[in-house]
């Protein structure tokens, strides 16, 4: 028998994940709002054909809607959503690292960046183009001041990419379902951006 209210916290997990309401999940799948809050506490579950198109919206496989293990799921999604992001300013290198931990670089503790909303002056430009997202940043790439590294992180997925000075201020990735895109500058921090 399947625990219909674990599986229901599950999928509000994941659509919080993507950044979607229940409404947009809803309007994605063209059913109501009403039937997502359903599967969401554990009053139903969905039916074969939107388990697949649920799956698409999530950027996750069927397999993961379906799985008993639930646990291990949510351990492996929560671990990539506690990824934190560390800029040495001494040497300019980027870290990224899971969960907590005490990160030394340069001979200075670094503390974790917090990301903000992107601004006017980093400002990223996404296109798709077939299987690949093409990021554009209208931002200096000199020695001093660039855009350093881009990661993308889904419900179950984290892809990062690095940049150089004097080179492109863009890069592809892979087509990525809807989730979180971070990117850093080396004088201005962390910014984010909602994809999909
Ligand atoms: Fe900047």
């Amino acid at each position: 028998m399947m625990d219909l209210s674990k599986k229901g916290k599950m999928l509000r997990e994941m659509r919080k994940a993507c950044g979607l309401t229940q409404k947009q999940v809803a309007d994605r799948l063209g059913i109501t709002a009403k039937t997502v809050s359903k599967w969401e506490t554990g009053r139903g579950f969905p039916d074969v054909s939107s388990i697949s198109s649920l799956a698409a919206v999530f950027g996750v496989s069927e397999r993961m809607i379906l799985t008993e293990d639930i646990t291990k799921n949510k351990v492996q999604a929560g671990n990539i959503r506690r990824t934190k992001f560390y800029l040495c300013q001494s040497c300019g290198s980027n870290l990224e690292v899971m969960g907590e931990s005490e990160i030394i670089c340069c001979g200075n503790r670094l503390r974790p960046l917090s990301a903000k909303k992107a601004d006017s002056s980093h400002v990223a430009t996404l296109s798709e183009l077939e299987d690949e997202l093409y990021i554009e940043f209208s931002h200096d790439m000199t020695k001093e001041h660039y855009i350093s590294f881009v990661t993308y992180i889904g419900f179950d997925k984290k892809i990062t990419a690095k940049l150089y000075p004097e080179q492109d201020a863009a890069i592809r990735l892979p087509k990525i379902p809807r989730g979180k895109l971070y990117f850093c500058c080396t004088q201005h921090g962390l910014f984010e951006i909602t994809t999909g």
